[in-house]
């Protein structure tokens, strides 16, 4: 499924869905489907957070500046719909996408993009090096799984390119679902106990990245430790925020119903997305069709799963120290750990405060 030669920029078709061709890692497509999903995920969270972005205030503050304009990057901006409306709410910000693939909004010829937005086809583990105190804010969400090396990333080459005072903000999601009580749903077969498909089916998706890629661990546990480490960074917060999926269990106002409806069509979708990962790893047809429509209907409203989902999102300010080489990136295999997450912690084992 790797092709060792093929420049960034390319896709191919694997198993009926367009994959970035180049020497990475990241094995979600890169077409108008997985775009559409993850613009369903961004209203999803955008509803949940009522804003763009954690951090509000420092992050105004940081982009309203008076004596300049500023900058922002964003990296693996998947279909650009973040960088595009972070343009459009800071009219004085330059903001720069970056991804792997290229976007499929740009290949509509309707597309117009806000003059003070670019989006642009670049590999994350290169490009940011080639800056030097260029960006206000540098912004990653759900970037890391194609990025080896991440903390080298974060920790030299984003630091590298931000402006001392400029901010570093990094989101992902937990990927476990919670219950009501934010207890974990169990991995388990079909006809055991406690039996949901998502949770069985992502722990495969996991499986299989793990077989495959660089990228060894979840790391979003390890890079607020990462970051309070570093002399080149200080102010590190995390803000951990629950998205509800899943059948409702109370009334509901019609946001609520928007995101829990957003948010479950992503999650049925995910599955489908790895689906090219899932049958190059053996898994046949007809199971993957089960899981994901077993994953749909357990999310519809009418659905088993009442619960939600987890994200988190880091943010540090840029310190004026030097930046420092990093030496060997810190060992963190954390695979064990997210089968742990996976299988039977409560939810405030893994949302610490
Ligand atoms: C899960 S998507 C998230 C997209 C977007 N940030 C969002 O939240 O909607 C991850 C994106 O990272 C991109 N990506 C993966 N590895 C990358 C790399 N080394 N450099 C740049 N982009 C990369 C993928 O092509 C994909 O579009």
């Amino acid at each position: 499924m790797t092709s060792a030669t093929s420049p960034i920029g390319l896709v191919k078709e694997v198993h009926g869905r367009l994959l970035q061709a180049s020497d990475n890692d990241y094995y979600l497509p890169a077409d108008q489907d997985e775009h559409s999903r993850l613009d369903m995920q961004h209203r999803a969270l955008k509803l949940t957070m009522n804003s763009l972005y954690a951090q509000r205030e420092q992050v105004k503050e940081t982009l309203s500046r008076k004596d300049r304009r500023t900058a922002l990057l964003d990296v693996g901006t998947g279909s650009g719909i973040w960088a595009i409306e972070m343009a459009e709410e800071f009219p004085n910000t330059n903001v720069t996408g970056i991804d792997i693939a290229p976007p499929d909004v740009l290949s509509r010829p309707s597309t117009v993009l806000p003059s003070n937005c670019v989006l642009k086809v670049a590999d994350g583990t290169t490009e940011i090096k080639k800056y030097h105190e260029a960006f206000d804010i540098i912004h990653f969400r759900s970037a890391h799984l194609g990025m080896p090396n991440l903390a080298r990333i974060l920790l030299e080459d984003s630091a590298n390119a931000l402006i001392p005072g400029g901010l570093l903000q990094i989101a992902h999601c937990v990927p476990v679902v919670l219950k009501d009580d934010l207890s974990a749903y169990p991995v388990t077969d079909e006809g055991q106990p406690g039996f949901t498909f998502y949770p069985r089916a992502f722990n495969r998706v996991l499986q299989a990245h793990f077989k495959k890629a660089r990228v060894k661990v979840e790391p979003s546990s390890s890079w607020h430790k990462w970051l309070e480490q570093s002399p080149s960074f200080e102010r590190v917060t995390t803000e951990e925020v629950l998205v509800p999926l899943g059948r409702n269990v109370k009334p509901l106002s019609d946001t609520e119903r928007r995101i829990r409806n957003l948010y479950s069509k992503n999650m049925a979708n995910v599955i489908a997305a790895f689906g090219p990962l899932l049958l190059e790893d053996g898994l046949d047809d007809d199971t993957l069709t089960t899981w994901v429509q077993g994953v749909k209907n357990e999310l519809g409203e009418e659905g088993s799963v009442v619960g939600y989902m987890g994200w988190r999102f880091t943010t540090a300010t840029r310190t004026i120290t030097p930046v420092e080489p990093l030496g060997s990136e810190p060992e963190v295999d954390l695979t064990r750990q997210t089968y742990d997450l996976y299988l039977n912690r409560k939810a405030g084992e893994y949302f610490p405060k």
